[in-house]
């Protein structure tokens, strides 16, 4: 308790001010008090999500230094458990989960459940929704997951995410119609800790002041390693100004030395087998820090049938762009032979690969980039939802904008103008029709992600809790406030996020 920084006193009164000034068109807000996580209002929610006989599965995760084998480049880093990614969660829509915490690390941590419409003060994020779990320290997160699909969970303290921190959660549905014969989880990620600098080094170098509780120690773990300038691989060797994507601009600030498709590095890939023909799901996660993928299963085209857990109108495609914090399901047919599962870095040089193996052959060239990349190429603001999942359409009750911008120097990321924790909370009211619009000021996408709520991409329709918005483009969205707390919303680039891109959604009564 000693360290207990609630930040919801100083946050009303921010938003009182700053409110009325928001309101897009005319319409009221939300006024009242902060709804805090522990507010009676969240309570009552969470008691109705537990029916009877509800299934009850628990997890244990610790959170600790470990030594991770990325495919003959050993690396020091922070992990759950000694394997990349984490263990995988899975339950069914509807359980509860009850994840044990402990932290071995040297550091302040906390757990975020990505994309899960859970209690609010289950939501993992320090000074916010709990106090942070202190070294030594333990904390059980205890939820029902209301809705099933492919989520991911991470810590949400500083830059942790840019470690081995994170994992995949999968949440079941009872009524899965199926129509698929196995099924794989596909993990994205950018990689620098263990060589030769830790993220806590990569916010140094652009430019942050040491971030948050326990970075200090955090930046003499990464020490240990290695540290010497000849082991920086990768290095110095490309800036932020010429990481350009043709479709997402501004492709980040962060040149990785490696890029990882489930834990691996192209020189040793995972491999994935089944026999020709079989219909394969695929669960793809981008737990990436700052780097879009863009993938493709070379000779195949893909249909993606969910985006952030929620079903979509079934679409064919060659690639896909995936964005940090997104997910999106696709099915597969596997032809006969040996395939690339190909994650190019957008925008940058690399990619991370995984091999599908359904027949005899040889792997064949694993770093020559498939024809499919650069076919036709989906993105999430592409698909429309399934009519189960349709938002009914209503007018909305309140009008939220959020202004992206940004600076390289200083390193400063803000909403509306200022940066987390000096931020301007969004403020709603239980029950309203919320139509936010995301209006990109930058030269550098941003995948906008809201806690606690999936919402509707206003053109399309499809529902997402994460949506990329490239460089001055306006991206409007529509979710219902039902899940009464203090939620984050911020930008799914790790270090856009700590240097200050976030704001809450603040319910209000
Ligand atoms: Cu995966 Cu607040 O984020
Ligand atoms: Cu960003």
């Amino acid at each position: 308790m000693s360290r207990r920084r609630f930040l919801i006193g100083a946050s009303a009164a921010a938003g009182a001010v700053a409110f009325g000034g928001l309101s897009g068109c005319g319409r009221t807000g939300a006024t009242g008090d902060p709804v805090a996580p522990t507010a009676e209002a969240v309570r009552r929610l969470e008691a109705q999500r537990r029916v009877a006989n509800q299934t009850i599965v628990p997890a244990h995760l610790a959170a600790r230094p470990t030594q991770i084998d990325l495919g003959g480049r050993i690396v020091q880093t922070w992990g759950y458990g000694d394997t990349l990614p984490g263990p995988l969660l899975r339950a069914r829509a509807g359980d509860l989960l009850q994840v044990r915490v402990d932290n071995q690390l040297p550091a302040d941590t906390s757990i975020h459940f990505h994309g899960i419409a859970l209690s609010n003060d289950m939501d993992g994020v320090p000074g916010l929704t709990q106090d942070p779990i202190a070294p030594g320290g333990a904390f059980t997160y205890e939820f029902t997951a209301p809705h099933p699909g492919t989520y991911f969970y991470h810590s949400h303290s500083g830059v942790q995410l840019d470690r081995g921190l994170y994992g995949v959660v999968v949440i079941d549905d009872p009524a899965e119609p199926g129509g698929y014969d196995d099924e794989w989880v596909v993990v994205l990620d950018d990689w620098v800790d263990g060589t030769g600098r830790t993220p806590d080094d990569v916010a140094r170098e652009l430019g942050m002041a040491a971030s948050g509780e326990g970075s200090e120690s955090a930046g003499e773990m990464g020490g240990m390693d290695h540290g010497s300038m000849e082991d920086m691989e990768g290095m110095g060797d490309m800036g932020a100004e010429t990481m350009q994507s043709d479709l997402l601009g501004g492709a980040g600030d962060v040149n990785y030395p490696y890029y990882l498709v489930n834990g691996r590095i192209p020189t040793d890939p995972v491999s994935l087998t089944a026999v020709p023909g079989r219909r394969i799901r695929l669960r793809i996660v981008n737990a990436g820090s700052d780097t879009a993928f863009r993938l493709a299963l070379g000779g195949h085209r893909m249909t993606v049938t969910h985006s952030d857990g929620f079903p979509v109108t079934p679409r064919e495609t060659d690639a896909l762009l995936i964005g940090m914090g997104e997910r999106f399901d696709v099915l597969v047919t596997l032809a006969d032979g040996v395939f690339p599962l190909y994650a190019a870095a957008e925008g940058k040089p690399g990619y991370g690969v995984a091999l599908v193996r359904t027949g005899a052959g040889s792997a064949g060239p694993t770093d020559t980039r498939p024809a499919e990349l650069d076919r036709q190429v989906l993105l999430g603001t592409d698909l429309s939802p399934r009519e189960q999942v349709r938002l009914a359409s209503k007018s909305h009750d309140n009008y939220l904008s959020v202004d992206m911008g940004g600076t390289m120097s200083p390193y400063r990321w803000t909403l509306n103008g200022r940066a987390f924790p000096d931020a301007a909370p969004l403020a709603v009211a239980q029950g309203q029709r919320v139509r936010m619009r995301f209006r990109n000021m930058s030269m550098m996408f941003h995948p906008m992600h809201v806690h606690g709520h999936t919402f509707a991409l206003v053109s399309g329709g499809a529902r997402k809790d994460t949506v990329t918005v490239r460089p001055m483009q306006t991206v409007e969205v529509e979710f219902d406030a039902d899940n009464p707390g203090q939620w984050a919303l911020h930008c799914h680039n790790a270090y856009h996020q700590e240097a200050g891109m976030m704001t809450t959604v603040s319910y209000r009564a």
